[in-house]
């Protein structure tokens, strides 16, 4: 068993100016990953015209960028193990630099989409590599609301993309709209994107990834700068008494009796965390809304309500995840989902829908989702591999999430129309529901612990179980 004193941050004041603005430059990576969610959705119209899409390039011109990010996140654990969590970012920060010129500039649709990849390569490898990064640097007492600072960024770069978008539509005519407002909306991209870039190089390398690499002696006035001196000279023994503990570091070692689990339980959540559904809500909330017979103003106004309601409650997961912890948190939400899934599902079977049901139902779902699967997965991600497989782990947790993303995003239109939305809806409850029992059985609390007890924990309990 590995030493604890200093690890768990209760006998040290860590420095969280320093750390919550390392962590902040860290998170401005999901501000990228919320700004490609949402910008599309502005601009896929003025697209359509400008290239004479066909209903098919149009679902290619919103999903490529998710083939892009399967991409990056099969191969961020390969490249921040190698070359680092930092340089990654940095290179990842680039190549999304690219790709956002490239969409702006695009000449035909053939540039916008391989250049709309290039932009999800890096958002890819960003949402591994951005949240571990930010595990692995926290103090163990707020490394939940750390890492979540991740999920807020999602919200943020969603919510205002959405009013860029409406900003930049109302610079030009009809004809400039078709011609030229895209290509601002993806250009905006590159302010965050600049930012993040340029503000990586303040950030210092993750301490463990150090320490992992035999460089201790850099990682340690890191661990200095975040914990204090007695507690981060601990933190370095807990390190290397838990290396000693590691395998090799190869793929084979997911696959041992303890840590088999913990890769169930990350790839798990990543997948039922996109089969709950939000992102048919967070792509195609208006087309939702339409359907229960607003007109396109209306469901606009409420598609900015669910912005809102995401950011609200992420902070409000900020506040609990380190109070409750993830499984609580996970489980409320995850039952609250079930809930106002059922009632959507239950208004549109019934034609309930021109009350208010549909769209409180909705805010609910949303609500539910930001403080338990919105936040919690990338946290729990982020902190269940030990060190000697982090990277790759959570580069396979991150890879699923993407491919049910792609899958779910994909077939819910088609779906919708086929069989209609109290089923669509009712199958996602049903996802929520074992969302629900999945947490219950396998899912470990880890509020508090350090990197190095979670470790131990895996091992020292082979079946994991919670
Ligand atoms: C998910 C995204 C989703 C967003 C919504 C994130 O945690 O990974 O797929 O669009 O939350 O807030």
């Amino acid at each position: 068993m590995t030493s604890v004193v200093g690890t768990n941050g209760s006998d040290s004041k860590p420095n969280m100016v320093y750390v919550t603005l390392v962590s902040l430059i860290a998170a401005l990576g999901g501000l990228l990953f919320g700004f490609d969610t949402a910008v599309v959705s502005g601009a896929l119209g003025f697209l359509t015209e400008r290239f004479t899409l066909t209903g098919f390039q149009q679902g290619w011109a919103v999903s490529s960028f998710i083939i892009g990010c399967i991409g990056g996140a099969s191969v961020s654990g390969m490249l921040g193990d190698r070359f680092g969590r930092k340089k990654t970012l940095i290179v990842a920060a680039f190549i999304f630099m690219i790709g956002t010129v490239g969409t702006a500039l695009a000449g035909n649709f053939d540039i916008y989409i391989v250049s709309r990849i290039i932009g999800g390569i890096a958002i890819g490898i960003t949402s591994a590599l951005a949240p571990l990064y930010n595990a692995e640097i926290a103090p163990a007492k707020y490394r939940g609301r750390l890492v979540a600072l991740y999920q807020l960024a999602i919200v943020t770069g969603i919510f205002l993309t959405y009013f860029v978008n409406l900003w930049i539509i109302g610079f030009g005519n009809d004809a400039w709209d078709v011609s030229d407002s895209w290509r601002w909306m993806f250009g905006a991209g590159a302010v965050p994107g600049i930012v993040f870039l340029v503000l990586l190089f303040f950030v210092p390398e993750s301490p463990r990834w150090l320490a992992k690499r035999d460089r201790a002696a850099e990682a340690l006035p890191i661990l200095v700068k975040v914990h204090g001196e007695e507690a981060a000279r601990q933190e370095v023994l807990d390190m290397k008494e838990s290396f000693k503990n590691e395998g090799t570091g190869s793929y084979k070692m997911l696959f041992k009796p303890g840590l088999r689990m913990a890769l169930l339980v990350g790839v798990g959540l990543s997948a039922l965390q996109q089969l709950s559904g939000i992102n048919a809500v967070m792509y195609y909330a208006p087309e939702i809304f339409k359907q229960t017979g607003l007109g396109a103003d209306a469901s606009l106004v409420q598609t900015i309500l669910v912005g809102a309601v995401n950011f609200a409650f992420t902070i409000l997961a900020l506040w609990l995840i380190d109070k409750v912890g993830r499984k609580i948190l996970l489980l409320v939400g995850t039952s609250v989902m079930t809930v106002a899934l059922g009632i959507i599902a239950y208004a549109f079977q019934t034609d309930m829908t021109s009350g208010p049901i549909i769209l409180i139902a909705i805010l609910v779902y949303v609500a539910a989702f930001a403080v338990s699967l919105g936040a919690v997965l990338w946290v729990v991600l982020s902190e269940i591999f030990p060190s000697e497989i982090r990277g790759k782990a959570v580069a396979i947790g991150t890879m699923i999430h993407w491919m049910f993303d792609y899958a779910v995003s994909q077939s819910f239109p088609p779906l919708l129309q086929t069989t209609g939305p109290a089923f669509v809806f009712g199958m996602f409850g049903v996802m929520t529901a074992v969302a629900f029992l999945f947490t219950l059985r396998l899912l470990p609390e880890t509020k508090g612990l350090s990197l190095e007890q979670i470790d131990t924990m895996w091992t020292a309990k082979p079946s994991g179980k919670a």
